[in-house]
């Protein structure tokens, strides 16, 4: 009756520029990854975490949390899509097609409870990820003369940027996911994947602090809000 959280680890911070994978560089002191799963592993009626790691992955077993019962790992793939579905494949031989599966950025070490409440137990539908209004006006653009232009301006009470965790039954992802990569569909998230083939996944009003660490600058905004949030 509890729910799986994948969490895809395989990316290399190209945009970061570390001497190693950001979800390995310290924050507080402790490692990225460690306190994104160890943030997980307090979520209530958790059955376990898949992490998918890189081919080459040597910084991984030395987490404390590496040793942790309900923490599985496997090898993920190319891009984040890849790696979220080798992490489907471990889960759909184990698992029944109607668990709930969250899949959560290692990235984003600041998602708090009432968000992952609000996912779990406030969403209707099934199929829903977090994701918070937006507060900039929203341009999209075309090319001319080699410079980006203003195409048209969005209406900003209908935009929303997606966050983590984003949730759905293990099969259903499973065969939306595959399908996507199949047809070598454009997918940055599973709510896409999900898109793709009719569905339309529920957005969660999730907190502003969930961000996902991905600039240097990052590092510190995520190292405040944990330390505001803990004091
Ligand atoms: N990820 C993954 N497998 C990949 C690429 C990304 O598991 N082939 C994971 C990252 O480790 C991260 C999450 O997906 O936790 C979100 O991706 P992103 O923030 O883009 O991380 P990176 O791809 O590592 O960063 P960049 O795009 O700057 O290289
Ligand atoms: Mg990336």
């Amino acid at each position: 009756s509890g729910y799986w959280v994948v969490v895809p680890a395989a990316g290399v911070g190209k945009r970061m520029g570390a001497d190693r994978p950001k979800q390995y560089l310290p924050l507080l002191g402790r490692p990225l990854l460690s306190l994104t799963l160890s943030n997980i592993l307090t979520w209530p009626g958790l059955s376990g975490i898949v992490v998918a790691l890189s081919a080459d992955d040597d910084h991984f077993s030395h987490l404390a949390e590496a040793k942790h019962p309900q923490v599985h790992r496997v090898t993920g793939g190319a891009e984040r899509a890849d790696s979220v579905l080798a992490a489907l494949d471990f889960l759909g031989t184990r698992e029944p097609q109607d668990t709930p599966v969250l899949v959560h950025d290692a990235a984003r070490p600041c998602v708090a409870l009432e968000d992952i409440s609000a996912l779990l137990d406030e969403a209707v539908s099934p199929v829903a990820l977090l994701a918070q209004p937006a507060s900039d006006t929203v341009k999209q653009s075309a090319i001319e003369q080699g410079c980006p232009v203003v195409e048209k301006t969005l209406d900003r009470n209908h935009i929303w940027l997606a966050q983590t965790p984003q949730r759905a039954p293990l099969g259903l992802l499973h065969s939306c996911l595959r399908r996507a990569l199949e047809q070598h569909a454009a997918i940055t998230d599973e709510a896409s994947a999900l898109e793709l083939f009719g569905h339309a996944p529920q957005l969660v009003p999730g907190q502003r602090d969930n961000i996902k660490v991905t600039h240097p600058s990052d590092i510190v905004l995520a190292e405040t809000i944990l330390r505001l949030r803990y004091a």
